[in-house]
């Protein structure tokens, strides 16, 4: 196992920036003249043999367009006269950064490979191309960024979830989300975990609100984890309510969503040219003991219907839906933990559907599935019988 990562990166004809000059930083520039990129800078940059230096652009406006039309920037010194203004608007334009001496300060660190320069032909050989996707630049300051973790399988959190996970100084986390993630954020940033469960939250919303306020304000780097999506009956609305409303600057992150990890590791696809036009996601939990649901609306033929939450009120949901005019067979599925190797699908017709979960055993978190399209799932279901879903039948533990 190495410790370095070598990575290969498309500059699509574009220059790299490089500004300052630092005696140590000179084997970079060295190695770097070796690749076909092209360099312009002021500053150190004038140093590279070959390279002639661009001129200092004139105007903020114009730095800003040099940098937006750079494939990279590369930063030598950071206290050289124009480092942050370029380092910012390389935020802002969302091109990658990479501060040599910097290694873990929310910069793209391109190692370089004995045999070349990130972009040579040495380095192409074995480099992954995963840094030809743009970097988000986390700004120094007090941040919060509310980053959807995904359904359940910890690989299906997005590569800026993960990005961000790997920058925070503080991680707020639910009950959903998958325990493997925290060990991708580093050893040195507090973890704090709010979980909540249905109708009962370990952590009051409200403290949650001012957690994330209180530790922006000192200067960290906060990362609100919520499973799923955060704009999906996450709350995430409220959360960066509060933040805008306190001048806490922020940033979502979105993840996928339980109805789109249940459904395609299911076999069951939401929408279908012949089957379904259109999907709602829709709640089954109550709100002071009474669903809240205008089931006249909801009923529509070739429509998805989709409920989170709806564990607990599956009887009243199936007859809600039987009394304004579904039929009564519609296929139906339940199903539990999915995209995990823990997951269970149970599927009946709308007036069997209580029954049959009932008779399961089966056990939160759970997504309810209802339409034409649950019928797909005989031909389509894919995942049952996969390595993947095989760990679980060998360690149920897990
Ligand atoms: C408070 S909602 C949060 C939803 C989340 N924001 C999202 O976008 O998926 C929690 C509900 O999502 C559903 N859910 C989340 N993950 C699930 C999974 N892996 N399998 C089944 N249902 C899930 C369950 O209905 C659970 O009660």
């Amino acid at each position: 196992m190495t410790d370095t990562l070598t990575l290969t990166m498309r500059t699509g004809g574009r220059p790299v920036l490089v500004l300052g000059a630092a005696p140590e930083a000179e084997r970079w520039l060295d190695a770097l003249a070796l690749s076909t990129t092209l360099f312009r800078g002021w500053g150190a940059a004038a140093t590279v043999p070959g390279v002639a230096p661009a001129a200092r652009p004139d105007s903020e406006a114009a730095l800003h367009g040099m940098v937006a039309n750079s494939a990279m920037v590369v930063i030598l010194d950071e206290h050289a006269s124009d480092a942050a203004a370029v380092l910012n608007a390389a935020a802002v334009a969302n091109v990658p950064t990479w501060v040599p001496g910097r290694p873990a300060a929310g910069t793209a660190e391109p190692a370089l490979p004995a045999g070349g320069a990130p972009g040579s032909p040495a380095a192409s050989a074995t480099a992954p191309a995963e840094t030809t996707l743009p970097t988000q630049e986390i700004p120094a300051t007090g941040f919060v960024s509310l980053v959807g973790a995904g359904p359940g399988a910890p690989d299906l959190l997005t590569l800026r979830g993960l990005r961000t996970l790997q920058k925070a100084d503080v991680v707020i986390h639910d009950r959903l989300v998958a325990a493997s993630l925290l060990e991708q954020v580093p050893a040195a940033a507090e973890r704090i975990f709010v979980g909540k469960r249905r109708s009962n939250h370990a952590v009051p919303q409200e403290q949650i609100n001012q957690l994330l306020l209180d530790r922006a304000r000192e200067g960290k780097h906060v990362v609100r984890l919520k499973g799923g999506d955060p704009f999906i009956f996450g709350r995430g609305g409220e959360e960066i309510e509060h933040l805008m409303e306190a001048g806490v600057p922020f940033r979502v992150v979105p993840g996928v969503t339980a109805a789109s990890g249940c459904a395609a590791y299911a076999g069951i696809p939401l929408t279908h040219r012949d089957y379904a036009q259109s999907c709602v996601f829709a709640t089954g939990h109550r709100r002071e003991g009474a669903l809240d649901l205008d089931f006249q609306g909801l009923v529509r033929a070739g429509r998805t219907l989709v409920f989170y939450m709806g564990l607990h009120s599956l009887q009243d949901l199936c007859d809600g839906l039987i009394g304004h005019g579904m039929r009564a067979d519609m296929p139906t599925a339940l199903v539990q933990q999915g995209t995990t190797v823990a997951q269970r699908v149970i599927t009946a017709p709308l007036n069997g559907l209580p029954e049959a979960v009932a008779q399961s055993g089966i056990r939160a978190p759970t997504l309810l599935i209802i339409g034409e399209v649950v019928a797909l799932r005989d031909r389509l279901a894919w995942f049952e019988g996969t390595g993947e879903s095989m760990a679980w039948a060998e360690n149920p533990d897990r």
